[in-house]
């Protein structure tokens, strides 16, 4: 979603500000601004637009000075304007503000502040906290920025600069991400940690409830009854590397080709071969508890709930424990029937997404264990399961998610073995699953040399209006994964649907005209999906199917065949899904989409 970044320290802080910025443009990108503290006052530059459009106005209009804020808008309240980037002024312009979050109860505020006298002059529900800042009480602006938070109900990450208090920065955090970033001398405040990374790897992840203040020689954490709170300093895992296109046109390429070393990390430490098991020490699950688990509840969104529908299969099959997978959206307003035997799983690749947290939230609350897979280290849900797995697939910058989803159906496999191999399943089971684990990362680089063939078929299927993703069992989740990456990056409207499911009612579009994609693995379920095709085909479906390699069955029902390397069907998805994420770059590219910026969306989405 929206990005802040804030910077205090000896160096000019405008280049540093833009810099956070334009790193931080993948979460969102309507609009863009900067205030800086020049010694004598404020100075803000703000526009409608990309964090580009940004830099060339502030190569034509300075500011300087020494602390600042900045802000990349995701716009929720009022519309992507100039008028409503961020950063936001008090009345008399000595307090500027940047925020992310909702303030639910922004209407009410303002109705009051107006009342009281206040000019407003953005659609924003971020500038009634500056107004509230601009009347608390307080003697310094960390009182003010706390007694002001007083009146707030809804979620907030925020940084606050003032004329009265030059080089000093306050940050505060309720359910939206801070973290400061801790230099020589200088400090950094940061919706995300790729914002900082080119100065420190040294960070503080903000707690909710937490207030930071920071001055070029030191800085606190107080908490909102102004005690002072110790946080630990940790170190950050990833490398600039990670955040930049190294030679890539786009960071969607890179992240899909870089799967091999991804799918490996993710596995790095976790696979034993002799016990036939997986070893996931941050699960802290005692085999006991593993034992008497009778209930799953995975809840997530997007790209993580498909990765959550894989791993439903691989939990039933292998740990043979019933599991429900919810789009938590949904499920956080629904009754909360699991108690102590229930485990509720939260997938997100963000660690930050808002109904996933929430949803994850309300089942802790109704006594459930929940554990989190989780590829940002130190994120709200990682930091508020009671356990769980890390991806490790490193920084996902491109908005589509791609390298999370094949990390994902691997943890959740290696979290299937490890129940599993508590629960009764076979040690020689075990281990020819972990060997066909090992297998994968050079499966996947197998795979990827597809590419060619896959760029061919987006330039023919390039201008289709409509498209049809169909697969069964664990490939149904990889057909309406592929759907989902062609809509979000390409605008092509695309459905994914159960291949059995689909004569109900979806086969009446079937045509000449509509490219279906069929997922069609060799495996359990090969010989049904076959008479699905069958089905298409005698309606004259134009079909292209993924299927195994060495496949001689489809003949002529099918027009195309990407042909991935054989595995176990739990794993087919990791190697199923790669053409249709190529397929779906390609198309967009050949579309002239912005596919590391797709329309509308953002990459992480931290309100409900
Ligand atoms: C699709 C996509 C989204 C995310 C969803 C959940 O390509 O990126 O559907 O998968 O917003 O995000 P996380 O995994 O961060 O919770």
């Amino acid at each position: 979603m929206c990005g802040i970044v804030g910077y205090v320290g000896p160096r000019q802080a405008t280049p540093i500000l833009l810099e956070g910025l334009q790193r931080l443009e993948y979460r969102g990108y309507d609009s863009a601004g900067v205030a800086v503290q020049n010694g004598h006052g404020l100075g803000v530059v703000k526009l409608a637009g990309r964090v580009a459009g940004l830099r060339h106005r502030l190569e034509a209009e300075p500011l300087p000075g020494t602390s600042g804020i900045a802000h990349t808008r995701w716009a929720t309240h009022g519309a992507p304007t100039e008028r409503n980037a961020h950063p936001h002024l008090d009345c008399h312009g000595r307090v500027a503000l940047v925020h992310n979050g909702i303030i639910e109860n922004a209407g009410a505020l303002r109705a009051a502040l107006a009342r009281a006298g206040h000019q407003f002059v953005t659609d924003t529900d971020t500038e009634t906290l500056v107004h509230l800042i601009e009347d608390a009480p307080g003697a310094t602006l960390e009182a003010r920025v706390n007694a002001a938070l007083d009146h707030v109900e809804g979620t907030y990450g925020l940084a606050v600069i003032s004329a009265d208090e030059p080089g000093k920065l306050v940050a505060a955090r309720r359910g939206s991400p801070v973290l400061l970033g801790i230099g020589e001398d200088e400090f950094f405040v940061a919706s995300d940690a790729s914002a900082v990374l080119a100065h420190t790897r040294s960070v503080v992840y903000l707690t909710d409830g937490d207030i930071a203040v920071l001055t070029p020689s030191a800085y606190h954490v107080i908490d909102r009854a102004s005690h002072v709170q110790p946080r630990a300093v940790d170190e950050l895992a990833w490398d600039l590397e990670g955040i930049e296109l190294g030679g890539y046109p786009h960071f969607m390429l890179k992240e899909i080709c870089g799967q091999p070393e991804t799918v490996r990390s993710t596995m790095r430490g976790r696979l034993l071969f002799d016990e036939g098991s997986a070893r996931l020490n941050g699960l802290n699950l005692t085999p006991g508890a593993a034992a008497a688990i009778k209930r799953i509840v995975i809840v997530a969104c997007g790209t993580s709930w498909h990765a959550g529908l894989v791993g439903r299969h691989a939990i039933e099959q292998l740990a043979q424990i019933p599991v429900e997978v919810e789009q938590a959206s949904e499920y956080r307003y629904r009754p909360k029937l699991q108690g102590p035997d229930a485990v509720t799983i939260a997938i997100s690749q963000s660690g930050e997404t808002a109904d996933t947290l929430e949803a994850m939230r309300a089942a802790k609350r109704a006594g459930s264990r929940v554990l989190g897979v989780v590829n940002v280290v130190g994120s709200s849900i990682a930091r508020e399961a009671d356990g769980g797995i890390y991806l490790h697939a490193g920084p996902e910058i491109g908005v589509a998610s791609t390298k999370a989803f094949t990390s994902q159906v691997v943890a959740l496999v290696m979290l299937a073995l490890h129940l599993g191999r508590q629960r009764g399943l076979p040690v020689e089971t075990g281990r020819a699953l972990v060997c066909r684990l090992a297998q994968l990362p050079g499966l996947v680089a197998r795979t990827l040399a597809l590419e060619p063939q896959v760029k061919a078929l987006a330039q023919r299927y390039g201008s289709a209006g409509n498209f049809l993703y169909l697969g069964r069992g664990v490939s149904h989740a990889v057909a309406l994964e592929g759907a989902l990456k062609l809509k979000e990056i390409s605008y092509i409207h695309a459905e994914g649907y159960a291949a059995a499911e689909m004569k109900h009612g979806p086969i009446a579009l079937v045509d000449e005209h509509l490219p279906i994609v069929f997922v069609a693995p060799k495996d359990e379920v090969y010989q049904k999906v076959l008479s699905n095709l069958a089905e298409v085909h005698a309606r004259g479906g134009d079909i292209t199917a993924v299927t195994t390699e060495g496949d001689d069955e489809l003949g002529a029902l099918v027009q195309h065949r990407l042909s991935v390397p054989a595995t176990t069907s739990l794993l087919s998805p990791v190697l199923t899904v790669i053409p249709l994420q190529l397929l779906a770059y390609h198309i967009a590219v050949a579309r002239g989409c912005d596919v590391d910026r797709p329309r509308n969306l953002a990459k992480s989405v931290t309100v409900e």
